[in-house]
């Protein structure tokens, strides 16, 4: 390598094999806007406290500028010799500056800083890039829940007939879960909103500078680190963004693998739109949902990244270690998943058709109504235990003879319990039952319709 930031000390210039392991740059090469801004800033403070000039802050700020043009253009690339960005950008600035004053920007402030810093700002950028995709998600969520006013299914537990439920309802479970996952970005970037420039390697700086001005030059609002070998030190930010980029995957994978049952011969639910949907190369007769697959696995990858990032830091000496340099891979694989993902997941289920007809015909069936008889009889006074176990004896006797509840004979319900009168039937039915389900958060059309409401005022406030 040619620039080196020390060098002092040393005899003798890096062995080839530590230059190949040291080497960063071809991964954080993506933090240079970043970087080039934080100089700005430090550039700034240096000439607040005197250390430059009017003229030499100015002629800084202009190589700064041309730099940021060069490496926009790809005039200005890094090369193998450059260990990590921040050394390829120094001597982009020494090539620009000359070694007099480019050599004077590195007073203060340590890659460690530096580093802390550039990563907080990436991820910050990008937390508001996620929550932009996962916005349009939880709208195409919102669409297929307008679509479908009043559509009926089969609510499940354990993948078993358990009670019918709006269509509308249990895809905007979904879209709850979603929001919280907005609302996680949204809380931990007040957390991050906190600058760790100015903490040098570990210690702060003897040289006057304001940290203070720093972090409002680059945007934290929540100002500088109060703790020097903290702000060098932690990493709970960038473990923090992978927890909730592998929780999004997460909640993701559930809508997928509901989407790739649905989409089978034997539940027919949904079909999807060819656009998003893949092929055989040698079934023809084949419709994939590739999408969903790979949403399903790359929550795996999502999962990988944070615990592995999590053992990086676990019980790691304080301050800065060399091991911190493998945070930024898995957080930055998190981010490239997620922003390619997102849109394709959303264009799936905004494009797909749902069979209603059979969603339908499915929501009573597996005696899912068989809870509605049961609390019909609490209604006439009947103990819930003993009512549980007349609507149990109920689906005995359809199973036994392969009917549904509501083919039960006036005689057969009396037989079963004297309380059982024809009137039952009034609940035996997908609609009763959905509408009788109207308090806050159920599926009673009304109280769904309320939900799809407040639901998207609080998307629109996002
Ligand atoms: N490339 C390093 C990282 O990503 C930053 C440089 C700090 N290196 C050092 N030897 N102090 O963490």
């Amino acid at each position: 390598g040619d620039v080196k930031l020390w060098g002092g000390r040393f005899a003798d210039g890096p062995a080839a094999a530590l230059e190949k392991l040291s080497a960063s740059v071809h991964f954080d090469w993506r933090l240079a806007p970043y970087d080039l801004a934080g100089s700005r800033a430090h550039a700034r403070v240096l000439h607040t406290a005197g250390l430059l000039t009017a003229g030499e802050l100015t002629a800084m700020l202009a190589s700064l500028d041309a730099l940021e043009a060069d490496v926009a253009s790809g005039a200005f690339t890094a090369t193998v010799a450059d260990e990590d960005v921040h050394t390829a950008l120094e001597r982009g600035l020494l090539e620009h500056l000359g070694p007099e004053l480019g050599g004077k920007l590195r007073a203060g402030r340590s890659r460690n800083d530096q580093v802390a810093t550039l990563f907080r700002m990436y991820l910050r950028d990008h937390a508001r890039i996620l929550a932009g995709l996962l916005a349009e998600l939880q709208q195409a969520l919102v669409g297929l829940a307008e679509a479908h006013p009043g559509v009926a299914m089969p609510g499940r537990t354990h993948l078993q007939h358990a009670q019918p439920v709006l269509f509308a309802h249990h895809v905007l479970a979904h879209a709850q879960a979603l929001s919280r996952d907005a609302e996680r970005l949204r809380q931990w970037d007040v957390r991050t909103a906190v600058s760790p420039y100015g903490s040098g390697a570990l210690a702060g700086s003897s040289l006057g500078l304001d940290p203070q001005a720093v972090a409002a030059d680059l945007g934290f609002e929540g100002g500088s680190s109060a703790n020097s070998i903290d702000g060098t030190a932690s990493r709970d930010f960038a473990a923090e963004f992978a927890f909730v980029t592998a929780m999004i995957g997460i909640d993701i994978s559930r809508i997928a693998e509901e989407v790739i049952l649905w989409a089978t011969k034997e539940f027919s639910f949904v079909t999807l739109h060819d656009a998003f949907s893949t092929g055989s190369s040698i079934m023809p007769q084949k419709k994939n949902p590739d999408i969903a697959e790979l949403a399903r696995g790359k929550s795996g990858r999502l999962i990988g990244n944070l615990t592995g990032l999590l053992a990086t830091l676990k019980a790691l000496p304080l301050a800065y270690n060399r091991d911190l340099q493998e945070d930024k891979e898995p957080v930055f694989d998190s981010c490239d998943q997620l922003e390619v993902l997102l849109p394709a997941f959303t264009g799936m289920l905004a494009t797909l058709t749902v069979n209603r007809e059979r969603l339908e015909e499915l929501a009573p069936a597996g005696f899912s109504l068989a809870t509605d008889i049961a609390e019909w009889l609490v209604r006439q006074g009947v103990p819930f235990r003993v009512a549980h176990e007349s609507a149990g004896e109920c689906v005995k006797v359809c199973e036994a003879q392969g009917i549904e509840l509501d083919q039960l004979s006036d005689e057969q319900f009396a037989a079963i319990s004297p309380q059982l009168t024809p009137e039952v039937r009034s609940v035996l039915n997908v609609p009763g039952a959905l509408a009788s389900r109207n308090g806050r958060g159920g599926t009673a059309p009304s109280a769904v319709a309320v939900q799809l409401a407040e639901f998207k005022e609080d998307l629109a406030a996002q």
